[in-house]
């Protein structure tokens, strides 16, 4: 079988979005103190490109999550293979994610988090497939919503593969 990638997002649009919705994270939070937590891998291209385009105080730590054993899609048991460097009690959280699935890494990921006393706690996602949602998280922040295909690209990948793509693009086996 032979891969190709379909463009579905190009940079140009990719770009352009994250800077509308930095603007109104930075309209929301004022000068107030925001503390990233990126979700790597698949976060880390969306990240940076957010983090840069901030204009109050920033601070960021980063945590490593994956799903626990082979048959966990239906489980929703999330391993953290790697916590937070820092404590986040009392501070501003802004949780970035590279997509929303199912939701359930980001219900577990949300519940832990809150057991650590934020003063508040945000979320902000580059894509979002509502149709695929079995769980009730709220998002605050969404870049793109997308139809139910499989994404590669800023940062996303396909067995290890395509994370480096600097757009969004569909896998197509044929
Ligand atoms: P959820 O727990 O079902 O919401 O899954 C979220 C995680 O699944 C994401 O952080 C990704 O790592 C992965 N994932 C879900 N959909 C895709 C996709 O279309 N392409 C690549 N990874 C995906
Ligand atoms: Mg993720």
């Amino acid at each position: 079988m032979k891969e190709t990638v379909r463009v579905l997002l190009s940079e140009e649009e990719v770009d352009q979005r994250i800077a509308e919705i930095a603007a109104e994270i930075n309209r929301d939070y004022k000068d107030e103190h925001v503390h990233l937590i990126s979700v790597l891998k698949g976060g880390v291209f969306f990240t940076c490109e957010l983090a840069k385009r901030l204009d109050m105080p920033v601070s960021m730590d980063f945590m490593v999550v994956s799903s626990y054993g082979a048959s966990t899609k239906s489980s929703g048991i999330v391993k953290i293979v790697k916590d937070l460097d820092e404590e986040i009690a009392g501070k501003n959280v802004l949780v970035v994610e590279d997509i929303i699935d199912s939701g359930r890494t980001l219900s577990y990921l949300l519940s832990y988090l809150r057991k650590r006393n934020p003063r508040s706690l945000k979320i902000c996602t580059l894509l979002d497939k509502p149709e695929r949602r079995v769980t009730d998280v709220s998002v605050d922040y969404t870049c793109f919503q997308i139809p139910d295909e499989f994404i590669v690209g800023y940062g996303l990948d396909y067995a290890q593969k395509y994370r480096n793509l600097p757009y969004i693009g569909v896998v197509e086996l044929d």
